[in-house]
């Protein structure tokens, strides 16, 4: 289920973003006891930020964001290593481009993505990306695809 996020959700957000292995390709985790510290009661809520529940649980979250310089919606996504390797990403990511194709019809997506981060590449793949372009940006080489 894809849904706004709560504060049930709380703990869950501390666990992803303090999770090393979920930062590998992202710069790195936060510390956690800042996390616990700083992170409002009720994370991440914004328009284009959804909580992925599974059995109840938050799983993982989707970004759909537009930044002001890009100009284009761009797809993030972040699952906590104990579902990786189920499909669960594949297909909260593609019930969340299918909400975005139901409310903008024919807007384009992009994802970025260090080309070093097979899991998030096979995941593009899978989803219809397509490449744009690679760069070297944050000391590594990204992934750009493109979604229509
Ligand atoms: C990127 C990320 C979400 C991918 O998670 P994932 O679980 O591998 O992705 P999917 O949901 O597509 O699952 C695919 C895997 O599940 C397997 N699978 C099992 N059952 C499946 C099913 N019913 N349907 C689809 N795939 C299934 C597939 O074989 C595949 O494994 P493989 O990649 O070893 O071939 C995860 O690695 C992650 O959260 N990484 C940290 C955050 C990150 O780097 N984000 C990218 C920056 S935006």
């Amino acid at each position: 289920m894809l849904r706004a996020s709560e504060a049930r959700d709380r703990p869950y957000f501390v666990e992803l973003l303090a999770s090393a292995a979920v930062h590998t390709y992202l710069g790195g985790p936060q510390p956690r006891d800042q996390l616990e510290r700083d992170l409002p009661e009720v994370p991440e809520q914004w328009p284009g930020s959804f909580v992925v529940e599974l059995d109840g649980t938050m799983i993982g979250q989707i970004l759909l964001r537009r930044p002001a310089a890009e100009g284009k919606v761009d797809l993030g996504y972040l699952f906590l290593p104990r579902v990786w390797g189920f499909g669960y990403a594949a297909e909260a990511c593609a019930a969340a481009l299918g909400w975005l194709d139901g409310v903008l019809p024919g807007e384009p997506v992009v994802l970025v993505t260090q080309s070093a981060n097979l899991p998030s590449m096979r995941l593009a793949a899978r989803l219809g990306f397509v490449e744009v372009e690679r760069f070297r940006a944050w000391d590594a080489e990204q992934w750009r695809g493109r979604r229509r």
